[in-house]
């Protein structure tokens, strides 16, 4: 058991659309669990954050959901708060709440003001307001982990999708600024997945088309497939534990190799 005995907050925690599909917070919540640790499942969907929590307590693990809005400064507090109520302490935050609703994928000069600003308060202020209001508590309980998930698109951008890389470029150099901040009590890190398959981009497609597109997108992956929420999970949990007691304020990218391959041919 690598976290037993462990508190951990993970945002974005709602198993996925259509049925409870997998997500990544959902799936890294669930291993946690499986793990030892005493789960607080954050996310703006209650439904589907419950199903988290359900799957947890099944399997005999501790969770508990509470609804909060990463945008919101006083649910955030409050979500501390309720953490520091019902296990005492907490010792590892998993930022993982991101939204992509709006037009997102625009350049910055058709990106509406709005969106653009919707955006950066939920996916980079959401992980930067958890960690503000979490890192007391964190220190409270002994010290311990923050896990921020971004994205291999922090480092390689796609046409027309700009707000997005933004944010998650920034993330990185959050988490290294708390990894410097808060060492030697708290180790911070980043997970940047290439795409990984999860139920909410699946939309209303049927399954048909679901294998065409997905098969599509992994023909330019060296892995010749697409990355399981379970592979992410996996890392996440090493970073979260004391297996990388000396990691600290870095990057890992998950992609399968795909970043530093090229599709130009001598
Ligand atoms: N799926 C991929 O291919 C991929 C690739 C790289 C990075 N990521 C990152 O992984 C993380 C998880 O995404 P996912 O792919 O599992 O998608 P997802 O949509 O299934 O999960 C995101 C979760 O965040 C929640 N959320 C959105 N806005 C919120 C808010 N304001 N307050 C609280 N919760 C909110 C959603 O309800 C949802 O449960 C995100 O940070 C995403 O950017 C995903």
């Amino acid at each position: 058991m690598k976290l037993q005995n462990k508190v951990v907050l993970v945002t974005g925690a709602a198993s996925g659309y259509k049925n409870g599909g997998p997500s990544i917070g959902s799936e890294i919540a669930i291993k946690f669990a499986s793990e030892g640790a005493k789960v607080v499942v954050v996310d703006i969907l209650e439904k589907m954050g419950k199903r988290t929590v359900d799957t947890i307590r099944k399997k005999g693990g501790t969770a508990i959901f509470i609804k909060a809005d990463v945008s919101n400064t006083d649910e955030v507090k409050d979500a501390i708060e309720i953490t520091k109520k019902e296990f005492d302490k907490l010792h590892c935050l998993v930022n993982c709440a991101a939204s992509y609703k709006g037009d997102i994928f625009k350049n910055i000069v058709e990106t509406p003001e709005e969106d653009w600003n919707r955006i950066l308060d939920v996916n980079l202020n959401g992980y930067f307001r958890f960690a503000k209001y979490a890192i007391p508590l964190i220190l409270k309980s002994g010290g311990g982990t923050i896990v921020n998930i971004s994205s291999s698109a922090a480092f390689k951008v796609l046409k027309n999708f700009s707000i997005y890389p933004v944010t998650k470029a920034a993330i990185n150099s959050l988490t290294r600024t708390i990894a410097i901040d808060f060492s030697p009590e708290i180790r911070a890190n980043t997970v940047c997945p290439g795409f990984v398959r999860i139920a909410n981009s699946e939309g209303d497609r049927s399954s048909a088309e679901i294998e065409q597109w997905i098969g599509d997108i992994s023909k330019s992956y060296p892995l010749k497939r697409v990355c399981t929420v379970e592979e992410i999970a996996n890392v996440v949990l090493f970073l979260a534990s004391d297996d990388s007691s000396y990691i600290n304020g870095e990057c890992i990218i998950v992609d399968g190799g795909r970043i530093i391959s090229d599709t130009h041919e001598f």
